[in-house]
């Protein structure tokens, strides 16, 4: 049994990986702000699911999870450093898995601020807090969108990514740098995750798969950009956070590469995701076409063989059977049937 920090433990990839994590029987501290940046009830319903009483939520104190023995819940924002200091020096942990983060790159475009303090700030202080109290082993979540619009594909890790489109590429890509600045200047143990679009149950609103589906359901036009030409390689959450699991698992006898794509390796074109969701939904959708926006790419597309050789990652879920999931989960949580 280790002892676990996540931080984004009410956001979508946070909450699924914790349980995981529970589920294994370690103990985890999980740390979130709860921002507004999405519907705060979803994130609070999240925590609940983990056993986490929206009641007992506080900024001064630990939330006990009634559901795992192991779980405490404590609101915080990463940008106190003197707060993540203490938190670290009172818990000691084995192992960090940062996740919080402003994501969404068309929020970046008119908010770049809330990227530069979550993200950038936020991170170096994670980073100096695993340098004051070591930890054994720091996973990161960066994001395909560092690769902006390489025309090369499979996107590899070797590729150059020094040409982000949005500021929320440009926080991903510091914290790279800055993670890579940690470990060879002290010993920092690391791995950063270049995760592609994640998609499943308890996902987010902003993006696109829930938003699709809201508008179909309410038989409300759906922004579509590009002719629905952009590729995305969307990627089941079960496959990501057992890529997390398995690194966790490898990295006890080999020590990982400093930076892993986690995709699913089969890009598919938003009319594709739109008829797919038609067929789980038995709907139409009423399509309305707008051009390109800033800060979008034309295609994410996942070279996966670094991961693969690293721990044998092998998604296993197809977009079908995804949504599917994901479409039954959308029903039953805004009470549809
Ligand atoms: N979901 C995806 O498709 C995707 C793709 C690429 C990268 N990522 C990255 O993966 C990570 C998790 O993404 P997610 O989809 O779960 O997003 P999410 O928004 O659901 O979760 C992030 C959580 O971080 C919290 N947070 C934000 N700023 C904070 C701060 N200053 N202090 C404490 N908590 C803060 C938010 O309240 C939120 O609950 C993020 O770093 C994101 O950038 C996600």
């Amino acid at each position: 049994m280790a002892k676990y920090l996540i931080t984004g433990t009410a956001g979508f990839i946070g909450f699924h990986l914790a349980n995981l994590i529970l589920e294994q029987g370690n103990e985890v501290v999980g740390l979130d702000s709860i921002n507004d940046y999405y519907d705060v009830n979803l994130k609070f319903a999240r925590l609940a699911q983990a056993g986490i009483n929206r009641d007992d939520v506080s900024w001064s104190r630990f939330a006990q999870s009634t559901k795992f023995e192991g779980y405490r819940f404590f609101r915080k924002d990463i940008e106190d450093k003197d707060q993540i200091n203490r938190l670290f020096r009172e818990e000691m942990f084995d192992f960090v898995i940062h996740l919080a983060a402003q994501a969404g790159v068309r929020y970046s475009i008119d908010h770049p601020g809330a990227y530069i303090c979550s993200n950038v700030v936020g991170t170096f202080n994670i980073l100096e807090a695993c340098r004051n109290y070591p930890v054994k082993f720091l996973v990161y979540a960066s994001s395909s969108s560092v690769y902006g619009n390489n025309e090369k594909v499979p996107f590899s890790e070797s590729d150059n990514v020094d040409n982000p489109v949005s500021l929320y590429a440009a926080t991903k890509k510091t914290n790279e740098l800055m993670a890579s600045a940690y470990r060879n200047l002290y010993r920092i143990p690391s791995t950063g995750l270049r995760f592609f679009t994640v998609y499943g149950p308890w996902g987010r609103p902003d993006m696109a798969i829930y938003k699709f589906t809201k508008a179909i359901l309410s038989n409300k036009p759906l922004p579509v950009f590009a002719e629905g030409k952009l590729l995305r390689d969307f990627t089941y959450i079960d496959d990501i956070v057992g890529g997390i699991k398995a690194i966790l698992e490898q990295q006890k006898t080999t020590q990982p590469p400093a930076l892993m794509n986690i995709g699913n390796h089969s890009p598919v074109t938003v009319n594709d995701l739109i008829s797919e969701l038609e067929n789980c939904l038995g709907r139409k959708a009423v399509i309305e076409h707008l051009p390109m926006q800033q800060g979008d790419v034309k295609a994410t597309f996942a070279d996966i063989s670094l991961i693969n050789s690293y721990c044998g990652f092998t998604p296993q879920t197809d977009l079908k059977t995804g949504l599917r999931k994901f479409c039954d989960w959308y029903l039953d949580y805004h009470a549809i049937r």
